[in-house]
């Protein structure tokens, strides 16, 4: 059990020419790891990431979460995989700018039939007072808050960030680090984490290094950092 992938394959077609994103990717995480994708842009990171959430098809290979077979499901089977399975958080937050911090989250949770209070989600993600400001009224690290509380209200088994600390300074990326890490333990939740910034692998159980769309290196960490101890 856990994630599973073998032989992925991702082509892309653009003006007539095929251009090959992943190439025989294999890979397997553990049931509440985190995971630290690296490799340069371009490399293929968002394309797995899309890949593993069924948000993208593959060509050709399989990727297997618990009992989902995702890379065989078809449109229904992958909305609801998606609603019952999984989280995102991008770097650039996608809230809904006339919808409220409360609403943002509420609109997630009622796609869950077993949501987590929303009130106490935004206490979780420190933003408490804040519920009836809209996104314009936050500063960045705060509305990537909003987005770590709407990815987790419906308790997801898997949490996908793609770049989430992108636009952040330091400090508040450790913030938004400690956040995921505690949605890590409070919930089990297996993590994937794609960064540009080689000092968050430090907090990961595994690091996957891509390089022109394979995986260049697996390796897994001895020591394992709480994030706010990370040596930016
Ligand atoms: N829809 C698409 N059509 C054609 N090519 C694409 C498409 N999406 C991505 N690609 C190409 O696939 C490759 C991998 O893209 P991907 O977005 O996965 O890279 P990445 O590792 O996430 O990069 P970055 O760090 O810049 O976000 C890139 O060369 C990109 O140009
Ligand atoms: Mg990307």
């Amino acid at each position: 059990m856990g994630l599973s992938i073998q032989k992925v394959n991702k082509i892309y077609q653009s003006g007539g020419t095929e251009f090959h994103a992943l190439n025989d990717i294999n890979l397997e995480i553990e049931i509440g790891e985190i995971c630290v994708i690296l490799g340069p842009s371009g490399s293929g990171k968002s394309t797995l990431l899309n890949a593993i959430g069924g948000i993208d098809q593959v060509e050709s290979g399989s990727i297997a979460i618990n009992d989902w077979n995702v890379s065989s499901l078809k449109n229904k089977q992958l909305v609801t995989f998606r609603r019952e399975m999984v989280g995102f958080v991008f770097q650039m937050h996608n809230l809904i700018p006339n919808l409220t911090v409360y609403e943002n989250i509420e609109l997630a949770a009622n796609i869950s039939e077993a949501p987590l209070k929303i009130d106490e989600m935004i206490k979780a993600v420190g933003l408490e007072g804040m519920a009836d400001r809209f996104p314009r009224e936050l500063s960045g690290g705060q509305q990537q808050r909003v987005s770590i509380a709407r990815a987790i209200v419906r308790k997801p088994k898997l949490l996908l960030c793609d770049e989430p600390t992108g636009s952040l300074d330091s400090n508040t990326s450790k913030e938004i680090l400690t956040l995921i890490k505690q949605v890590n333990r409070n919930y089990n939740t297996t993590i994937l984490i794609i960064t540009h910034n080689q000092a968050i692998s430090q907090m990961a159980d595994r690091v996957i290094k891509l390089k022109d769309g394979r995986i260049d290196s697996v390796s897994v960490n001895d020591t394992v950092y709480e994030p706010e101890r990370i040596e930016w």
